[in-house]
């Protein structure tokens, strides 16, 4: 039987793309172990950044001169790219927006204000980012509409016989979940979901922001309707993101930001809305940042996004295995097999704002909060823990690093 190599890459080799690695932390080496709340920037990124404001910047479809039309091309090629990113039918689906936060509120509010009555339920996941899951709720306090909240096994999942009970309360019109939580690093099932909202009627909503960075996505195979993420979490710049939703619901949907760039006729009497996806993107755009975000997708692309879910799924082992080493530890989240590379944990009669102080006087920055995910904190019955998450630079030794800090934060703090 032939047996396919796994892809692989060098997290050492990519890790000098990054120039940010270059510098010590408190006369240590940075070990940078919160990707997943944003991630660092590759040369490559950072040039193509440079070489468009130093070469091609105007404003976008809007001149008929030189520079606009190399501005406009550059603009509308990285929506091409973040099109053939998702595996989206076309790039009017594509909707540039500031981030997922904003993709997920153009949904909330520009469906659901016009699709959400009483007698409506809304699903979100217990694992929900606040981006996913207040949206929605206030929409629902707004129409009328239930908002029900699917609940998680003892060991982070998705709990789906929960379903059906929430299917009998009303007429299920929205799901909303992500694919990967970026608290317990859940792999969530988003195409058995999407089969099952479907079989009600409802939308499938898909927060993609700790996916879309490290494993890849079609949307066409998730069967969803709206899928969000983030440029700045998966090596872009900051302020930028993408929105993808089925052309037929865009275009039955009402605009979300009202001004420039999205009419066709402004008359005093009325005002028509432009065709995909510029009704959806009123106002100058984050021209440089898209362009910036497609270099973005080329350099993950480059990389693999394979190579770099199995890099990631390697470290995650790494460290389940290396922080049960240690006494008093409490980790949180499935096993490696269907978890992302992010580890939340807590350690025993320590507060996680202090676990991360002590770190850092090592050079090892991670998280320590509630992740927004407060509903969550409540379930484990925490007010926050601590957080390890990886990417495609990130070395085994970092999380050595992070397991010898976690024993000096035991020497200091008891
Ligand atoms: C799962 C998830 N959804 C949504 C967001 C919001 O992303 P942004 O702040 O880039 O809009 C985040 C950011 O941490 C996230 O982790």
């Amino acid at each position: 039987m032939a047996v396919t190599a796994r892809p692989k890459l060098d997290p050492q080799q990519l890790r000098a793309d990054f120039p940010i690695f270059e510098q010590t932390v408190n006369g240590k080496p940075l070990s940078y172990l919160d990707s997943a709340v944003t991630s660092q920037k590759p040369r490559q990124v950072l040039d193509a950044l440079r070489t468009f404001y130093e070469t091609s910047y105007g404003n976008v479809h809007r001149g008929v001169y030189y520079l606009s039309e190399r501005s406009t091309e550059a603009y509308e090629g990285a929506r091409e790219k973040v099109r053939a990113f998702v595996n989206a039918p076309s790039s009017r689906e594509i909707v540039f927006t500031r981030g997922a936060t904003e993709g997920l509120n153009l949904v909330a509010y520009a469906w659901g204000l016009d699709n959400l009555g009483p007698g409506d339920v809304v699903i979100v996941t217990e694992l929900e980012h606040h981006s996913n899951f207040v949206p929605w709720q206030y929409i629902a306090s707004r129409t009328g509409a239930s908002f029900r909240m699917l609940r998680l096994t003892e060991d982070g999942e998705l709990d789906l016989s929960g379903l059906d009970t929430l299917g009998s309360e009303g007429d299920v019109k929205v799901v909303a979940t992500n694919l990967v939580s970026n608290s317990l690093g859940t792999v969530n099932p988003v195409e058995r979901l999407s089969r099952w909202a479907h079989e009600r009627g409802a939308i499938m909503v898909v927060d993609a922001a700790q996916a879309a960075p490290h494993r890849a996505i079609d949307v066409q195979v998730l069967d969803c309707d709206f899928l969000a993420f983030s440029s700045h979490k998966m090596c872009g710049p900051t302020s930028v993101g993408a929105l993808w939703g089925r052309a037929e619901l865009l275009n039955a949907m009402e605009p979300f930001n009202l001004g420039g760039h999205m009419i066709r006729r402004v008359t005093v009497e009325k005002t028509t809305w432009g065709e995909l996806p510029h009704k959806f993107e009123a106002g100058t755009a984050p021209i440089a940042e898209a362009v910036g975000f497609g270099a973005a997708i080329d350099y993950v692309s480059a990389v693999g996004l394979e190579a770099i879910e199995a890099h990631e799924h390697e470290l995650t082992v790494y460290a389940l295995e290396r922080l049960s080493e240690l006494p008093g530890l409490v980790l949180y989240g499935p096993p490696p097999e269907r978890r992302a590379g992010i580890i939340s944990f807590n350690v025993e009669g320590i507060h996680p704002h202090d676990v991360a102080q002590v770190l850092d006087l090592e050079g090892v920055a991670i998280r320590a909060g509630h992740h927004c995910c407060q509903p969550l904190m409540d379930r484990l019955g925490v007010v926050a823990t601590n957080r390890a998450s990886f990417y495609l630079y990130t070395l085994p030794e970092e999380i050595d690093r992070l397991v010898d800090g976690l024993k000096r934060v035991r020497e200091i703090l008891g």
